[in-house]
């Protein structure tokens, strides 16, 4: 079948690093392509040349039949093309219509004048909002009340209301739940029967072979090749990502029952001033990991914010060893040592404008600070040796450690919020979401780092929506459902099963 786009050794160059070295890239209409490679392997940044965002530095894009040397963002969109960036664009403070028609409003002539047609806005949008089955919503909903899930339906609605011929979804699963995963599923389906190709990134390869047709892996930059799924099992597709096989991804208790310590850190009766959680309270001993489990929703990230000192409570005692803790703020968690590597990496967890080494430092020079949250002089030479430190031990890729934070990988943002807490030396470090967007190489690393944390004395809370990597790392597991907890399990004894039944019970 003709494709409808064919990138052609494509190579894009940025400085320090080669981004792309000759990739070749096709859609075909009714497929599902889809791309994988570990973080930093080049997948977003092909995926801007396809939107005209990047000009390759070699190589050819022939859309359509035309064949040219580079993209704009007007051809691109023009030829068929819509990307749903891991970050999303629809605009929070408008409705849903207003963010479907954005720029193209339908106008009507009154008289002299033109006027927006409200009328064929509405109608158009039920019509879409239908398709997208989010006939629950209306063309005047705002957008910033929906979901995640929601939301990227209104960008595929948007999609296709510009009519794309090729949609491309950079990681649409990482935030969703295993429901809306297999609601955006159904939703892929309708649009390959329509004839049009879908590109697909995910870290999570069981989704890869559930919705995939065809699959090209890259390396560091480089093409491996391009496949049938069905001709690939995940370890086929692992070997050929990482070029190495991957054993043991989680980090599971010796045989011998572990003997845990005293109880190092506990929340004592905690309730949000705005009553998203109520009356919590947990104790986690030396030694072990203690997960969270639950619905998306449930309130375990609502827990941790207030634990933190992110938000405000109106009942609560937190105890480290012992000691009684006041915590109003973050910085009084950090002063205590406490960290949090919070969901949402983008907004709250690195400064965009630091460079790699100051959002590395950052976290320890608040902490050991005199000034009170002042930052005076920074010891660069200690600052660089915290930042190579992180960098060997988890292994993140970058050009240098000036280069910004903002410009590294998702997964690669992640390691260095992580590399920031481990330089902190903290005693407590909670986890919301640890590997999402993370590759399958690296996951095995952030759990064997984890468990390390935990042998070394450091109280490690694990917030997670997965859960065999809740199975696969925890000692303990708690359950949350509607703001309180429902249930708690050591993990010798925990299912997925009981896992999921506390999760959707109404009892405390
Ligand atoms: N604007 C930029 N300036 C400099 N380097 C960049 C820029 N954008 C991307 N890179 C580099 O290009 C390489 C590929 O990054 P890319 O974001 O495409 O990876 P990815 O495969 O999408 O990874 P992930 O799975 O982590 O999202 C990385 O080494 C990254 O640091
Ligand atoms: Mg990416």
């Amino acid at each position: 079948m003709e494709p409808i786009v064919q990138m052609k050794d494509i190579t894009k160059r940025f400085p320090g690093v080669v981004a792309l070295n000759k990739i070749n890239f096709d859609v075909c209409p009714g497929e599902v392509h889809v791309l994988l490679g570990e973080n930093g392997a080049g997948k977003s940044t092909l995926m801007k040349v396809l939107s005209g965002a990047y000009k390759p530095d070699e190589g050819s894009i022939v859309l359509n039949g035309k064949e040219y040397d580079k993209l704009t963002p007007h051809l691109s969109s023009e030829g068929g093309i819509s990307i749903i960036y891991q970050e999303l664009s629809v605009v929070n403070w408008l409705d849903i219509r207003e963010n479907l028609f954005m720029g193209r409003l339908p106008m009507k002539k009154v008289g002299p004048a033109s006027v927006v047609d409200y009328a064929t806005m509405n109608a158009k949008t039920k019509e879409l909002l239908k398709k997208v089955n989010l006939s629950h919503c209306t063309p005047t909903t705002n957008v910033g009340d929906l979901s995640i899930s929601e939301k990227q339906m209104v960008e595929i609605a948007k999609s296709i209301a510009f009519n794309a011929r090729v949609i491309v979804m950079d990681e649409p699963t990482s935030s969703l739940t295993e429901d809306e995963v297999q609601k955006l599923f159904t939703i892929i389906r309708q649009l390959k029967a329509e004839g049009r190709g879908v590109v697909f990134i995910s870290h999570k390869l069981s989704e890869i072979s559930e919705i995939g047709d065809r699959i090209t892996i890259l390396k560091d930059g480089g093409y491996v090749g391009t496949y049938n799924v069905s001709d690939l099992t995940t370890d086929d597709m692992i070997r050929k990502m990482v070029g190495r096989e991957i054993k043991g991804t989680y980090q599971h208790l010796p045989e011998e029952h572990y003997q845990f310590g005293d109880v190092m850190f506990s929340c004592k009766n905690l309730t949000r001033k705005d009553h998203l959680v109520e009356n919590i309270s947990f104790d986690l001993r030396k030694g072990e990991i203690l997960g969270f489990s639950g619905l998306v929703g449930a309130g375990r990230s609502e827990t941790m914010c207030a634990v933190y000192g992110a938000a405000p409570k109106i009942s609560g005692d937190i105890f480290l060893n012992g000691k009684k803790l006041k915590i109003k703020n973050p910085y009084d968690a950090l002063r205590n040592g406490i960290g949090m590597v919070t969901e949402n990496r983008r907004e709250t967890g690195f400064f965009q404008n630091f460079s790699n080494q100051r959002n590395i430092a950052i976290a320890r020079q608040l902490k050991e600070s005199k000034l009170d949250g002042l930052i005076g002089l920074t010891n660069e030479s200690e600052e660089k040796k915290m930042a190579d430190e992180e960098h060997e031990a988890i292994r993140i890729k970058w050009t240098s450690r000036e280069q910004l934070t903002s410009q590294l990988s998702g997964g690669n943002q992640q390691k260095v919020i992580l590399g920031k807490w481990m330089a902190a030396n903290v005693k407590v470090l909670i986890f919301d979401e640890p590997t999402k967007g993370i590759d399958v190489g690296t996951k095995s690393e952030i759990y064997k780092l984890m468990r390390k944390l935990a042998d070394n004395g450091i109280g490690v809370i694990v917030v997670s929506s997965e859960m065999p990597e809740l199975l696969g790392l925890c000692d303990r597991i708690i359950i949350m459902a509607n703001g309180r907890i429902t249930g708690s399990y050591d993990i010798a004894e925990a299912t997925e099963e009981k896992l999921a039944k506390a999760a959707t019970s109404e009892m405390a």
